[in-house]
């Protein structure tokens, strides 16, 4: 079958972005989607969007959409050759990791993350040493030589389950503090935030079912503040608040639903709020608003994540132009870091995951 035209494209962008993106743009942007999804057939290539794409890109070329861990299920299942993975690249290294006979690509080069950023293997080798016998749980927010020291990975949507599937009741969580400080609320247990000994064994005898954290945040997420859902609700006390649990648990616990970004994104279709408001990316706002016209979403967040943003339709029809950029990841660490993968996908989501 021929890819639709690149008239039906921009009809269909039309319709669903006429009130986000500028008419000019949406025609240029259904040219490029149109020659994307017709070489993604020609080189038999699958596209991976996560929810914080921008609309035009978000609502014409991926196959499948989604938060890290629904990405993650469908990477390592594809038959497809190519994996153009439209999202940051700790995203494509986890295909990677998952699908190694797979060419993964990755449009642009960069596209980092300042939780990836903000451990290394050798920190956690560190911790290792100084907690010996306790279970590392890894964001799935890492390098792949991170994820190659940790027992387990997780993401949003699961921490808190990968968390209680564990035998132990102190466990490691690395790196982002305030979703370790979220899970730790939600799993009745408190977070230390030891200084690294250079590997010795720790002195301090661990209280009673510690989370042991660190101290990465995402630079998106940490800006929102409980002085933000104050002043909103005073001006719109109906005001539905969600918030993911990359902020902190302050917001957290002002905000009235937590979840990860695919999960946001169902409580808002499954609910009825006069108005909802987003604290996150927010190119995800603008996403629901336009899949979701009738609800109300308050467009009062203009933070964008900066590596997220790397990622345009422009650079994709190149990376499928040149097959670039190969994300590669040596096999002696892609097979430590496929055990902790994978172990986190064999934890049965329920159904509300
Ligand atoms: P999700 O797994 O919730 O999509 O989150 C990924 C992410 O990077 C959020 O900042
Ligand atoms: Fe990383 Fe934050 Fe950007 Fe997500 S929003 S990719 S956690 S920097």
């Amino acid at each position: 079958m021929a890819p639709i035209s690149a008239e039906s494209i921009y009809q269909d962008l039309k319709l669903k972005l006429h009130d986000v993106v500028p008419d000019v743009e949406l025609r240029l942007k259904s040219d490029i989607a149109y020659e994307i999804n017709r070489l993604k057939k020609e080189r038999n290539a699958v596209i991976l969007g996560h929810n914080y794409m921008e609309p035009a890109l978000f609502y014409s070329i991926p196959d499948y959409v989604g938060d890290s861990l629904e990405l993650s299920r469908i990477a390592g299942k594809t038959d497809k050759d190519i994996i153009v993975f439209c999202g940051v690249r700790f995203m494509a290294e986890t295909a990677k990791i998952l699908s190694p006979q797979k060419t993964v690509l990755i449009p642009a080069k960069k596209a980092g993350c300042s939780l990836a950023d903000g451990i290394t293997a050798e920190d956690v080798r560190q911790l290792k040493a100084q907690f010996p016998g306790v279970p590392v749980v890894t964001y799935v927010n890492t390098t792949a030589e991170v994820k190659a020291e940790s027992d387990i990975c997780c993401t949003s949507s699961n921490a808190v389950a990968v968390v209680q599937s564990l035998k132990s009741e102190t466990v490691i969580f690395l790196p982002d503090e305030y979703l370790a400080r979220n899970v730790a609320r939600e799993t009745g247990r408190h977070i230390i935030f030891p200084s690294l000994t250079g590997g010795q064994p720790a002195t301090d005898t661990l209280l009673d079912k510690p989370v042991i954290g660190w101290k990465a945040r995402c630079e998106v997420h940490e800006k929102f503040s409980v002085q933000d859902i104050q002043d909103i609700r005073k001006q719109f006390p109906d005001v539905l608040v969600l918030s993911h649990p990359e902020c902190s648990p302050e917001v957290v616990a002002a905000s009235d639903f937590s979840g990860s970004t695919t999960q946001m994104i169902r409580h808002v279709q499954q609910t009825h709020a006069p108005r909802y408001l987003l604290l996150t990316e927010c190119s995800m706002g603008d996403n629901i608003m336009a899949a979701n016209p009738e609800k109300n979403m308050l467009r009062l967040c203009s933070i964008r994540c900066p590596h997220m943003n790397e990622i345009t339709m422009e650079d994709t029809l190149e990376a499928l132009q040149k097959t670039q950029y190969v994300v590669d990841v040596p096999e002696e660490i892609r097979v430590r870091a496929y055990r902790a993968v994978e172990r986190m996908l064999s934890i049965i989501p329920k159904a509300s995951d």
